[in-house]
C-alpha cells in the first residue's frame, strides 16, 4: 500500500467513527525542534537519565556536577523558547474544531497541543510551565515565555548552582512554600491517568503519534483502547511496539501526515 493509500484509509476510519482520542509522545514535537528522548541524539542520548531523570539523581548531580545541570537547563530553555506548534499540532487542533477529536492524551510537557488548538489535553507526565507547591500541592500555571526568560536571567545571575541557591530562587506558593516544576520524573506518580483510561476505554479510534511506547503506565493506553474495541492508527517513522495491535501503521512524520489527513477530511 502506498503512503497515499494509507492516508485515505486513515481518513475513512476517522470519518466512520465517533470522536477519536489521540495518544502522543515526543515524536509529535520533534518537528517543533524539541529532541525526542530515545532517538539518536535524543535527550537520553545526550544526558544520563539516572542523573537527570529522577529526583535523587538530580540532587546527586547538583552536588557533584552543577555544570551539567546548568548546561541542561540552558539548552532546554533555548529549545522551548523557540518551539512553536508544528503542522501536526495545528492539524489536530483543526480536527477537534471539526468534531473529530474528543481528547488528546500526551506524554509531552511542552504545552504545544494546547497552543495548537486542542482544548481537552490530559498531560500524564505534567506540564513544564506549571508549578506545584512542595508543601500543599497547589498548582499554578505560568506564561511560557516570561517563565523561561525568568529562569534564563536567574541562571545568568547565579554564580554557583547549588541546592540552597535553587531553593531560594524557586517561586513561592500562596502558603509560603517553594514550588517545583509540575513534571513527572521517573519513579513519580503519573497525572490524569484515571481520565486517560476512561478516554481509552470509551473511544472508537485511537491515534498513536510519535511515541516509543516504553514508559508505563501511559504506554498501556493503546492496548486498553484496542481491548475495548477501538481501531488503532499509528503514525511514527520509526520502529514500534504497537505493530501487533495497530490496524493501520503509517511510517512517516506526524508533521507531514496529519496535515495531509486534515486536508482530505476537509475535502471529503
Ligand atoms: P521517545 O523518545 O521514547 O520516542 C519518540 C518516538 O517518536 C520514537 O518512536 C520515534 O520513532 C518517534 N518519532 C521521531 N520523530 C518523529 C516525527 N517527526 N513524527 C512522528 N514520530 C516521530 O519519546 P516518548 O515515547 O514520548 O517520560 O517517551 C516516553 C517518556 O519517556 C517521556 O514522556 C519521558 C521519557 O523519559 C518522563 O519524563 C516521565
Ligand atoms: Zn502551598
Amino acid at each position: 500500500m502506498t503512503l497515499s493509500d494509507k492516508i485515505d484509509q486513515a481518513v475513512e476510519i476517522l470519518q466512520g467513527a465517533a470522536e477519536a482520542v489521540v495518544f502522543s509522545g515526543a515524536g509529535m514535537s520533534a518537528e517543533s525542534g524539541i529532541p525526542t528522548f530515545r532517538d539518536p541524539g535524543g535527550i537520553w542520548d545526550q544526558f544520563d537519565p539516572e542523573e537527570l531523570g529522577t529526583g535523587s539523581g538530580l540532587l546527586h548531580t547538583l552536588a557533584r556536577h552543577p555544570d551539567r545541570i546548568r548546561s541542561f537547563l540552558e539548552n532546554t530553555i533555548e529549545i522551548f523558547l523557540a518551539a512553536k506548534p508544528n503542522p501536526g499540532h495545528l492539524a489536530l487542533g483543526a480536527m477537534e474544531q471539526m468534531g473529530l477529536i474528543r481528547a488528546v492524551i500526551t506524554q509531552n510537557v511542552d504545552n504545544l497541543h494546547q497552543e495548537g488548538g486542542n482544548s481537552r489535553v490530559l498531560e500524564v507526565h505534567g506540564n513544564l510551565f506549571r508549578q506545584r507547591c512542595l508543601a500543599c500541592g497547589q498548582k499554578q500555571a505560568s506564561e511560557k515565555v516570561s517563565y523561561l526568560m525568568h529562569i534564563r536571567r536567574t541562571l545568568h545571575k547565579l554564580a554557583s548552582l547549588d541546592l540552597a541557591a535553587i531553593l531560594r530562587e524557586l517561586p513561592r506558593c500562596r502558603c509560603g512554600s517553594p514550588m517545583r516544576p509540575d513534571v513527572v520524573m521517573f519513579g513519580e506518580a503519573v497525572q490524569d491517568m484515571h481520565e486517560s483510561f476512561v478516554e481509552a476505554d470509551g473511544c472508537s479510534v485511537m491515534l498513536v503519534l510519535g511515541t516509543s511506547g516504553v514508559v508505563y503506565p501511559a504506554a498501556a493506553l493503546p492496548q486498553r483502547a484496542k481491548q475495548a474495541g477501538a481501531k488503532v492508527i499509528e503514525i511514527n517513522p520509526g520502529d514500534s511496539v504497537y505493530a501487533g495491535i495497530a490496524d493501520l501503521r503509517i511510517t512517516e512524520k506526524t508533521g507531514r501526515v496529519l496535515p495531509e489527513i486534515l486536508q482530505r477530511l476537509q475535502h471529503a
